[in-house]
């Protein structure tokens, strides 16, 4: 790991570079709270910059064109006689994607491409845990440089739209505040072993269905406040070294040729100086999106020399359509980043490193506090292990992994712990174990589907099967069973058809239920699913997620009382599918474009303004312990001005009998607000870990700017004055306390 503190030769580079740049960096409003000025990352430095001139000076046209599209699947051209490497990538998220043959998609059948598997993205988020996003970015930063590439391709945090999103599982959060403060961190983390995180996907990808055309419609403050937000903080404060752009359009031009998104945003508002890059075959010109701003074409299959940045960008030099100056821009702005990340003159580079006990311990510990108990209502939970003898384990999701699986970037990994494994290895002899299987996972073939959406599923249950289960459950103590859903079921490309529990596991868990009262329902999954039938009588329930490398062994122990549960939900679980914005207002998807009709009211804003209930709220999430929040109060009486810190501090008292850690969330509300506003939002939250039967003080810092709203008028965000109600809870429907505070 880098030394956190940047050289002040090279802050004092920057700031000289910044006069003088074409890249030159405005004002924007630093939103960042202290209590995370540690996630605060490194700018690019730019001190190198006259090396820069000086190889681009002696690059040969080609040379050049070859440093700027993909002429292996995930790499791009070197020039070995100046010294420069191929720039090479690999896919996360859930840790370094195996190799890739270098002229198609077929694995390269490598035997040392290994890698730790780390929690998708809906576990991170909901460990609502800075922290631990910092671990995730810092692991998946060190097996990236291992593994010797120069960018991961992640993080990946589009918000999320709709429950159908086949990338739910992968993105982070329907908030921006939250989705901002996991996204940071992670960066930080990988970054600080040389390598640069593109961040992804640049802009409003937020459904698969039609995601190579679909043109994205939304007004201007909803694109400010609710999907921008995290790659601005990714820019502006985690100084993400790439970003990739993505397949969709935003208001008539593809992201990869949006002047608007890649130039007067990312490079003038937010002082962007990395590279972008596209990603894979979202490239529609060549003149148009380099002036546009994108820099590196990457696509599916060779022949790499017919990309639009290679020959045709040779073409258009030679036919005078396009400077060479044009094309030094971007080069540079590759050369960048290679220096910085070490790539070019490797000295002093971080070496990383992969597959060690020390990452599995990381991954177990993100697992061990994204578990979400829903419900526990007869305290089944935690196991009482000296009360029984017998357990029937029952579902597919036992023994299910999640490391590969769909469309899409998997994971090679040595270790993935089922629940299965987990429960046979941590259970005392004492207790047996009845397994049962219970359902099949079996889909219509692929032939027969529309292939817009996500598969579809035969969802008739085997009756010996079920009958094995049945059994299994009445000749135990407690069941268990382990279902949800996988990830061939939730998969990029393609958006899920509903949220109804597939393959048949309704009826299973039914009849389960019925044979032994004693039932405890786990859920694996990684987005929102109709619990209606489910939830009905059911008095135990749990959320898990495709959870990594060590997600049995952390989920095992949640339910045997090793570890306290912990997570919260990162989104909102709607009762049906209609209840959920893009639905109720029949904006999803769209066809060869889509309005997002629900403007700024995303995710819980919807529900809470709208006063619908949802099955289980945004932030909820259970523990074996019980809190009470008790006396907030706030750092100042009178009135705040917007370039202050609300300080605001509130004990919180673990009124239980064991040990636990809970989230305190903060959301903000303006009854009196002259423009429209959700009912609600997040603007500040804390985990914190309080011991049985004593209290910690909690201590938030929002800053005032945090509150402003985007104004479109004069294109700025905004703090209206006046009183806000800052309402304290464990979830965006448990509020415990509240207070008013007042900006002038
Ligand atoms: C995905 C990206 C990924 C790229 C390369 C695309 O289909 O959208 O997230 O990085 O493929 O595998």
């Amino acid at each position: 790991m880098k030394n956190r503190i940047a050289p002040l030769l090279s802050i004092l580079s920057f700031i000289a570079f910044t006069a003088c740049n074409e890249d030159a960096q405005t004002n924007t409003p630093n939103t960042d709270s202290s209590e995370n000025k540690i996630f605060q990352g490194e700018p690019l430095s730019m001190e190198y910059e006259e090396k820069i001139d000086s190889l681009i000076a002696q690059l040969t046209l080609e040379e050049k064109s070859g440093m700027l599209h993909g002429t292996s699947m995930f790499a791009t051209s070197g020039v070995p006689r100046l010294g420069i490497p191929e720039l090479t990538m690999a896919d996360g998220p859930l840790g370094v994607r195996e190799e890739i043959s270098r002229d198609s998609w077929a694995n390269a059948g490598w035997e040392n491409d290994y890698a730790t598997f780390l929690p998708a993205g809906g576990g991170l988020s909901a460990t609502w845990n800075p922290d631990l996003a910092y671990t995730f970015g810092n692991v998946i930063g060190a097996e990236t440089r291992d593994r010797n590439k120069d960018v991961l391709l992640a993080p990946a945090f589009n918000i999320i739209r709709t429950p159908l999103g086949g990338r739910t599982y992968e993105y982070f959060s329907e908030d921006p505040f939250l989705n901002k403060k996991i996204t940071v961190p992670y960066i930080v983390g990988v970054q600080e072993n040389d390598v640069a995180a593109s961040i992804k996907h640049y802009a409003v990808n937020n459904q698969e269905t039609n995601r190579g055309t679909v043109d994205v419609l939304l007004d201007e403050r909803t694109l400010r406040e609710i999907y921008l937000p995290a790659f601005e903080a990714a820019i502006t404060e985690a100084h993400a070294y790439s970003v990739m752009g993505a397949y969709n359009r935003l208001r008539g031009d593809y992201l990869n040729e949006n002047e608007y998104m890649l130039q007067d945003v990312l490079r003038d508002e937010w002082g962007f100086k990395g590279f972008v890059v596209s990603d894979w075959d979202a490239i529609h010109s060549t003149v148009k999106a380099l002036k546009a701003g994108a820099d590196v074409e990457m696509g599916t299959n060779a022949p790499f020399d017919e990309y639009y940045f290679a020959q045709p960008l040779i073409d258009s030099v030679q036919a005078g359509k396009l400077s060479e100056e044009e094309v030094n821009k971007h080069v540079r702005r590759v050369l960048r980043v290679m220096y910085n990340i070490k790539s070019i003159d490797s000295t002093g580079r971080a070496e990383g490193s992969r597959n060690t006990e020390a990452h599995l311990q990381d991954a177990y510990d993100i697992a061990s506090e994204s578990v979400v108990l829903l419900k526990n209502e007869k305290n089944l939970l935690p196991v009482k292990l000296e009360e029984i003898e017998s357990i029937a384990v029952i579902g597919n999701n036992a023994t299910r992994t999640y490391a590969q699986g769909g469309f899409g970037a998997g994971v090679k990994t040595r270790n993935e712990i089922t629940p299965l494994d987990a429960l046979k290895n941590k259970l005392p002899e004492s207790v047996s174990i009845n397994y049962a299987k219970g359902y099949e996972e079996n889909y219509v073939p692929a032939n027969d589907q529309n292939q817009n959406y996500g598969r579809e599923t035969i969802d008739e249950l085997d009756e010996n099967m079920v009958q094995e289960a049945v059994e299994a459950a009445k000749n135990s103590d407690i069941a268990i069973i382990f279902a949800g859903s996988n990830r061939d079921y939730e998969s990029e490309a393609a958006d899920r058809r509903d949220i109804q529990l597939p393959f048949g596991q309704e009826e299973l868990i039914d009849r389960v239920k019925e044979a032994n009262p004693n039932t405890i329902i786990v859920m694996i999954a990684g987005a929102p699913f109709d619990l209606q039938k489910v939830e009905k009588n059911a008095s135990t329930l749990v959320w898990s997620w495709f959870n990594g490398s060590e997600g049995g062994n952390a989920l095992v122990d949640v339910l045997l009382g090793e570890v306290n549960p912990s997570g919260k939900l990162p989104w909102t679980m709607p009762v049906s599918l209609e209840d959920s914005p893009a639905h109720a207002t029949n904006s999803f998807p769209g066809d060869e474009s889509v309005t997002y009709e629900e403007g700024i009211l995303v995710g819980y804003r919807w529900f809470d303004t709208k006063n619908i209930e949802p099955m289980y709220p945004f932030g909820y999430g259970l523990s074996y312990t019980s809190f009470d929040f008790k006396s907030p109060k706030v750092n100042k009486e009178e009135a705040y001005t917007e370039n202050d810190t609300i300080t605001l501090e509130i004990e919180v008292e673990n009124t239980g009998e064991v040990d636990g850690k809970e989230v305190v969330q903060v959301y903000m509300s303006k009854s009196d607000s002259q423009i429209e506003r959700a009912a609600q939002e997040l603007k500040g939250f804390k985990k914190v870990a309080v011991s049985a039967g004593s209290s910690e003080t909690v201590s938030i810092e929002i800053p005032v700017k945090e509150l402003a709203y985007y104004n479109v008028d004069n294109k700025s965000w905004t703090v209206e004055p006046g009183t806000y109600t800052l309402k304290i809870g464990n979830s965006s429907r448990n509020i415990l306390e509240q207070i008013n505070i007042e900006i002038e």
